[in-house]
């Protein structure tokens, strides 16, 4: 049999190059930065990284408006740092997957330069075009999804801001320009690719207007005043219905299919991985997507035992019912979302609920993408000075509010601290030393550090302390390389019904391993009844228990606790 590919039991750890590590004190991270990291990345645990995009761009959209899809942005380094960051990284037995952005380039891509000059220079047919706007699109982040380019007197589409041009995939050149790209980082030695906002790629060929009684800047407004669950559902018809001509097209099937193609042509099991929660893109299970996040998950308003275990079963079902069984892939945070650590916190146990999801999405079947400065606690930083926020998207919701909206300057820059996502974007916070050592002292970093940094939240003190978030990650990591069954084991749920915790198993021919979760303050004892098991070995717990064997039928659970237990 053949050994399962690399991606199946790996962990994957997401690094946003420009708030990892700031090598040449400019405020902004880098791949000398990142290289220096590399032994720390080791020692955690991690066996994987996705690099957020690197390449050159004006960062309207913090690096996915490319410029230059074969060149390094010079603030993060050369061409030469990514090769010694990729040397090392694969020296310590970590893969590297990059973002591959093909939906949109940025409007300052030579590509578009050209395309925008005339009607029939040889890229004018590269982007999507026309003479007036043709329907009532939104861009997701700017208002009109059509802008107008004077220099060659049209509208141009965009699915994102005005300044990330879509490119038209109808057209074979951009197909092939877009695949020289991806070779090129390919052929240099990268593991393969998370895909951006692939469902961005085709729009509805007849230009079908959406039906919704707003613009986006309403619909924002309109979300965020949504307090009934019938307002809210409202606020969600209307997002989709708003967006729904514009993504999902099914012609992106024989694209994936494409893609996939060229990576199987390479040797070592190089990836994808899509920014999408269909499972329609993973084909028939072995000729588009190796994996797609489970979003849902990550989407939920609150954890609870009753919500994942839903979640689950859907998830599981959907991806068994492949010809050839899709794998699963689960996250909780990424560069897009508040933090876990904030999120999904009540706001007196955000510590212990951040512990039990980390404990959740180790040990949940599938491959686990974890977000740099979840391992060490970092909650999201509210900017209220809209000169700071860089998430365009953001500041152009402040305008929008104060200036179209009539809302009050104070309440409008909450609201964009809220909504931004710089707030989860802020430096990595390596030790207690003025800005969190992520930069040297008087150096004014791209986005403020969050101030806990000098309150224990960083890397450096945490390392000291057995008991601190770092460990914690450190020891479940472990936990989960020791475990065949935590890596590929099957998942069944016990006790359906328990609305305080969640248990599961996770079974090899070799190994049956259970996992209890108590999301609840209050303590659990709990029975099981399991052919051939009598007794539960702690492998790993949040209580510090040691590794006395427990009898099935009645185990004590902490408030809190997270337990994972070998079964014999
Ligand atoms: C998804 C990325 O994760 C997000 O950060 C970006 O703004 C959009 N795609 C557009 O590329």
């Amino acid at each position: 049999m053949n050994p399962l590919p690399w991606w199946k039991t790996a962990v994957f750890y997401q690094i946003y190059p420009r708030s990892f590590a700031d090598s040449n004190a400019d405020g902004i991270g880098d791949f000398p930065g990142i290289t220096a990291k590399l032994d720390y990345l080791q020692s955690l645990g991690i066996d994987a990284l996705w690099l957020s995009p690197h390449f050159p761009s004006p960062n309207w959209d913090c690096g996915y408006d490319i410029s230059g899809y074969t060149e390094v942005a010079p603030e993060y380094g050369t061409l030469d740092d990514f090769k010694t960051f990729l040397q090392e990284a694969h020296a310590r037995n970590l893969k590297v997957i990059l973002d591959l952005v093909l939906n949109h380039t940025s409007d300052e891509h030579p590509w578009f330069l050209e395309s925008k000059q005339s009607r029939n220079n040889p890229k004018a047919d590269w982007y999507v075009w026309a003479d007036t706007p043709p329907n009532n699109w939104q861009s997701c982040f700017d208002g009109d999804a059509w802008t107008y380019a004077p220099e060659r007197g049209q509208y141009y589409y965009h699915y994102f801001m005005k300044q990330q041009p879509d490119l038209n995939w109808e057209n074979p050149q951009v197909k092939q320009a877009m695949w020289d790209a991806v070779r090129f980082w390919l052929d240099l030695g990268v593991d393969g690719y998370r895909l951006d906002a692939i469902g961005t790629i085709y729009e509805d060929p007849a230009l079908t207007p959406h039906n919704v009684p707003l613009n986006l800047a309403g619909l924002r407004r309109f979300s965020e005043d949504a307090k009934t669950p019938a307002q809210k559902k409202r606020a969600e018809k209307y997002w989709y219905d708003m967006f729904c001509h514009q993504w999902a097209s099914p012609k992106l099937h024989p694209l994936m299919k494409e893609l996939r193609a060229i990576l199987d042509e390479y040797e070592g099991d190089r990836m994808l991985v899509g920014e999408d929660d269909n499972i329609d893109y993973m084909g028939n299970g072995a000729d588009e997507l190796h994996l797609v996040f489970n979003f849902p998950l990550m989407k939920l308003e609150r954890i609870t035992p009753a919500l994942v275990r839903k979640n689950q079963k859907e998830r599981l079902a959907r991806l068994n019912a492949l010809p050839t069984p899709g794998w699963a892939c689960n996250t909780l945070g990424n560069h897009d979302r508040s933090r876990i650590y904030t999120c999904y916190g009540d706001g007196l146990h955000n510590a212990e609920l951040a512990r039990l999801n980390a404990a959740l999405l180790l040990t949940l079947p599938g491959t686990p993408f974890l977000y740099n400065g979840e391992e060490i606690g970092m909650s999201d930083y509210l900017i209220t000075d809209p000169a700071l926020l860089r998430d365009t998207m953001a500041t152009w919701y402040y305008q929008q509010m104060t200036e179209e909206l009539g809302i009050p300057p104070q309440e409008a820059a909450q609201r964009a601290a809220e909504m931004t996502r710089d707030k989860n974007r802020t430096p990595m916070q390596w030790n207690s030393t003025a800005n969190g050592g992520f930069s040297p002292a008087k150096v004014q970093t791209w986005l403020p550090v969050n101030p806990n940094y000098a309150e224990g939240v960083n890397v450096r003190e945490q390392q000291d302390q057995p008991e601190s978030m770092l460990n914690y990650y450190k020891r479940l990591l472990h936990t989960r390389k020791q475990s065949p069954a935590l890596q590929t084991g099957e998942y069944k749920t016990l006790h359906p019904q328990a609305q305080e915790y969640l248990a599961f198993l996770r079974h090899t021919p070799t190994q049956t391993v259970l996992v209890l979760l108590n999301y609840s303050p209050n303590r659990q004892q709990i029975g099981f009844r399991l052919p051939g098991k009598k007794t539960a070995r702690p492998l790993f717990s949040s209580a510090g228990r040691g590794s006395q064997e427990q009898p099935l039928g009645k185990i004590h659970l902490g408030a809190f606790e997270a337990l994972i237990a070998e079964l014999h």
